[in-house]
């Protein structure tokens, strides 16, 4: 509370409960939810509004200021300073991750590192894990080049991890975990690079935690590329599961600098919902089977930017052993305007009809990514992916939808029947009970349909 817990940050705002411009409260709310977009990037639309106004509600308990409102005036006040900042990384982040998350990115850092060190390299290999939250992410970077290119470590190489949530980066620092963080972790893994602490946590190993160094960084700052942050001359940036959170002009902002921070040919990794190639200009996107990799590629001169931007050409993933020579330009820096959805699927289907499946499917891909945050195109997509049995993009289609819309009724659905056709059972009935929580009137025709475009896919 304020005035008796002197490490928080006295507000000066009266505690009437009245915001002290005399905004009505939805309005200051709003005004606040603008602001922290503006300064962190994370943004709040739609049904995540409710979860901005609940963590002011617990700021403000945390503050000791009388309400949501209140706390959003504090917000608005002054400078962004340290102590706004701070107040936000702790009620607004999200703090999810575990060790070896993505195996295939660290794959494709075991390639990086394999062909730097074939080419006998002399500079040093440079990795950075931007929204790095509690450290699992740098460290298995870390773990990875032990075991894969030994040679690298410890002084071949430079791992930077950053967040703009200080206690995170505490914790990361301090480099002991409880078993949760090891979900995905081979026994074998966590024997190797941990010693049990004997109450429960694990502690890295000294020489991969002197491997990685964490600072302080908000994306949405102007702080990087600079020698001041480390960030420059990057092989390979981590920036997964953060983007999600942002508003989409932010997120292309974050993206530009990233691509300023690393070498030609150099890697930007991120979630594959997070992965709207319309947001990666001068990128070219080499696919996976369930995760897509940027390649930093020259940017179009502006007399070469098409018309039209050509479609996302799905790329078979292959290391190059040898540097790149950056590859010819894919994408214009503003790509064209999406087709509408009704025109883009009525196009797809046209083609399914005519007996042209495969066709079919690539138009659906790329009308998918070419509009990737519509929600409605991901849930046709969805169903009609899973009508023409390619559940990945059905899984990938199903993953966006939930992330426009985490409270779409059909998208857990749609998740539970692809869980349960994948034989997570367990995983289906949880998505299935969603479904019913958020559609408890959700008719037996709709239920019957739905499982009929399964029964045909399978
Ligand atoms: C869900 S975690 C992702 C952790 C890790 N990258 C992974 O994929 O496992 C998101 C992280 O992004 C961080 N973050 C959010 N906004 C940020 C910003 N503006 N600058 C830096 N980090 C940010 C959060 O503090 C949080 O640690």
């Amino acid at each position: 509370m304020i005035g008796t817990d002197p490490t928080l940050p006295a507000t000066g705002v009266p505690a009437t409960g009245v915001p002290a411009t005399g905004v009505p409260a939805t309005d200051v709310l709003a005004l606040a939810a603008q602001r922290v977009e503006a300064e962190t990037g994370l943004t709040f639309p739609g049904t995540r509004r409710r979860q901005f106004d609940a963590a002011l509600g617990r700021m403000a308990e945390a503050l000791g200021l009388p309400g949501a409102a209140a706390c959003a005036s504090w917000l608005l006040a002054g400078p962004w300073d340290a102590a706004r900042s701070a107040l936000c990384a702790r009620f607004l982040t999200i703090g999810e991750t575990y060790f070896f998350r993505e195996p295939r990115a660290l794959d494709l850092v075991c390639d990086v590192a394999r062909a730097h060190l074939a080419r006998g390299e002399t500079r040093l290999l440079r990795i950075w894990s931007a929204g790095c939250c509690t450290g699992e992410e740098p460290y298995s970077i870390a773990m990875t080049l032990r075991r894969c290119a030994p040679r690298l470590l410890p002084d071949g190489v430079t791992i930077l991890a950053t967040d703009l949530n200080d206690a995170f980066l505490d914790f990361a620092r301090a480099g002991r975990y409880r078993r949760w963080s090891f979900r995905r972790t081979d026994p074998a893994d966590l024997d190797e690079f941990f010693r049990p602490l004997g109450d429960g946590r694990f502690e890295i190993d000294p020489q991969l935690r002197a491997a990685v160094r964490f600072a302080s960084l908000n994306l949405a700052s102007g702080a990087y590329p600079s020698s001041a942050t480390g960030t420059p001359a990057q092989d390979v940036i981590f920036c997964r599961n953060v983007l999600m959170y942002f508003g989409q002009e932010q997120a292309r902002r974050v993206i530009a600098r990233m691509r300023d921070c690393l070498v030609d040919g150099g890697w930007l990794v991120v979630n594959a919902s997070e992965a709207s190639t319309s947001l990666f200009a001068g990128f070219t996107p080499v696919y996976q089977e369930d995760a897509v990799f940027f390649r930093k590629s020259a940017l179009p001169a502006p007399a070469d930017v098409p018309a039209k931007a050509p479609a996302a050409a799905p790329v078979a993933f292959t290391p190059a052993p040898e540097p790149a020579p950056a590859p010819a330009p894919a994408f214009a820096p503003t790509p064209a305007p999406a087709p509408r959805r009704d025109d883009a699927m009525a196009r797809v289907h046209a083609l399914a009809d005519a007996g042209r499946r495969e066709e079919a499917l690539q138009g659906l891909r790329r009308a998918v990514e070419a509009d990737a945050l519509s929600a409605p195109l991901q849930q046709d997509a969805a169903l009609f992916a899973l009508e023409h049995d390619d559940r990945a993009l059905a899984r990938q289609c199903v993953r966006r939808l939930l992330y426009l819309e985490p409270d779409s009724a059909i998208g857990h659905y749609l998740s539970a029947l692809i869980e349960d056709a994948a034989g997570r059972r367990p995983r289906a009935r949880i998505l299935l009970r969603e479904f019913g929580r958020l559609a408890p009137g959700a008719d037996a025709e709709l239920r019957g349909a739905l499982r009929q475009w399964m029964e045909r896919a399978s």
